[in-house]
């Protein structure tokens, strides 16, 4: 029989995590199924539980279980405590959940190793302080960028993500305001404000010559912050759909013990996309 795994979110039906983690198994050889379950609010911790219950061996979790799922773990990494919300369960013999948070390392890994840009010692701006934005600051901290500004709408809610990130590198919260005069390497957009074809309300002269901007959704045509960042002067633009990936292949790793190649998929994706345009999301 197959190992079984799933991916649990509200909606689901969207997902194309069934697509990566299916070319995967198929690249890799690995016997697993897996699935996108639609759970109802309310109703997340009896779906995980039944999951594991009937034979499941690991989950990923999208909007808006991630932090429901962190509640749930008995056991998490470093980076999905900090995030306060896990993408990532797998459940050991004994059925203890254990968490973890891939989205920021498939982020870098888009970043550094597919696209070729450069953070350690670069001024980076984050725009967004919710679950997205807590999710990849750990990872980016981790690369020794020279700073890591973190501007959000509501500047007490960036102030207040700075602080748990203060001790893993040089970091600091703000509201869009204060971002007047400052210049960055790269910004990404980690706000919500995509989904509605919105950008945050970003000052002129943010990006430095050969500036990168991202996005962290990712749809069939270029984002609204993808077109801001074309019309303020970036260098290169790009949207998420290689970090969906990348954080798809790190949580198949963790369960199985290989890591996929992902470029491949990456252009599968990208090629369906044109094909059959829908609206997609993180
Ligand atoms: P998520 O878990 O996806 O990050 P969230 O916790 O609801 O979702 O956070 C959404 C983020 O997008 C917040 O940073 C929000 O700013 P506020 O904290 O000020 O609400 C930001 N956001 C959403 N729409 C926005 C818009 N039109 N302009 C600027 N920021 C926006």
């Amino acid at each position: 029989m197959k190992d079984r795994y799933a991916v649990m979110g509200d909606p689901v039906s969207h997902s194309k995590s069934p697509a990566i983690h299916r070319a995967f198994a198929s690249q890799t050889g690995e016997a697993i199924s897996y699935e996108a379950i639609h759970v109802p609010a309310g109703h997340f911790q009896e779906a995980v539980e039944a999951f594991r219950n009937e034979g499941g061996r690991g989950l990923n979790v999208t909007l808006p279980f991630k932090e429901e799922a962190f509640a749930l773990t008995h056991e998490v990494t470093d980076r999905g405590r900090r995030a306060g919300a896990v993408n990532t369960l797998w459940f050991d013999a004994g059925g203890g959940i254990h968490g973890d948070n891939t989205d920021g390392l498939g982020l870098v890994r888009d970043l550094v190793a597919n696209l070729g840009c450069e953070l350690e010692d670069r001024q980076l701006l984050v725009v967004g302080a919710g679950g997205a934005s807590r999710g990849i600051l750990g990872p980016l901290l981790e690369r020794n960028p020279a700073r890591v500004v973190i501007a959000n709408r509501t500047a007490g809610r960036a102030e207040a993500v700075a602080r748990v990130f203060a001790d893993a590198g040089p970091v600091e919260g703000c509201g869009l305001d204060a971002l007047d005069g400052r210049r960055f390497h790269l910004v990404i957009n980690a706000t919500s404000a995509s989904i509605g074809g919105k950008v945050p309300a970003l000052p002129a002269g943010l990006l430095e010559e050969g500036a990168w901007c991202y996005d962290l959704m990712y749809g069939d045509q270029p984002t609204a912050f993808m077109q801001w960042g074309e019309h303020n002067g970036a260098a290169h633009v790009a949207d998420g759909l290689g970090m969906l990936v990348e954080q798809a292949s790190e949580s198949f790793r963790i369960w199985r013990g290989l890591r996929p190649d992902t470029l491949g998929v990456i252009r599968m994706l990208r090629t369906e996309a044109r094909e059959s345009p829908a609206s997609n999301e993180v």
